[in-house]
């Protein structure tokens, strides 16, 4: 086995026992959607989208959201602690350091971006909590919270993701609504 599918399949296997219910298929999914968004990414962005809720996964270690006051400070320390997570699993995997590097960096960046490959992986992670997360999450947080993470996660997204989450239809009639109010109340 290469190096970077041992990697993939490590970190399928840490997120495989996260407590989280939607964080095996989100991580897939966003790795999907990166894919249909850029289907040549690197191997380097390939491994971040797999990867970048690592931390969401080690239940005894993972950064919790009741520690912060700030949504965006919570958000940040879940992104730099997946990184750190990350790092062990790519270099025991014997995967090269620069990628290594590339990896952590963008895990570290994942809800925020700034370049063109952290853009991506931020769009591909929002895609994907629409498209994947959002029923899992509305069930445990209900109505106020689902919109309040749904209107942050949208207002990240770039114009193009933004046509692509209009497009995605949920069956159940209140995710449908709540993904309308979130779409009409976004500003532009
Ligand atoms: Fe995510």
């Amino acid at each position: 086995m290469d190096s970077i599918d041992c990697a993939k399949q490590k970190i399928r296997a840490a997120i495989a026992v996260s407590r989280v219910p939607e964080d095996p298929h989100h991580a897939d999914n966003t790795l999907e959607w990166l894919l249909r968004l850029e289907p040549d990414v690197g191997e380097a962005l390939q491994l971040a989208a797999l990867a970048h809720d690592l931390d969401r996964a080690v239940e005894e270690v993972k950064v919790r959201r009741a520690d912060f006051d700030d949504y965006d400070a919570f958000k940040a320390a879940h992104a730099r602690h997946g990184a750190e997570l990350l790092r062990p699993i790519l270099t025991a995997c014997g995967v090269a350091r620069d990628m290594v590097d590339e990896a952590c960096r963008l895990v570290e960046v994942h809800e925020v971006g700034g370049d063109p490959d952290a853009d991506l992986l931020k769009d591909a992670d929002s895609i994907s909590y629409f498209d994947v997360n959002l029923p899992l999450y509305y069930e445990r947080e209900g109505w106020a919270e689902s919109k309040r993470r749904s209107l942050w996660g949208y207002q990240r997204l770039s114009a193009r993701a933004r046509n692509i989450v209009a497009k995605i239809s949920h069956e159940e009639e209140v995710l449908a609504r709540l993904l309308r109010e979130v779409i009409s109340e976004s500003v532009r």
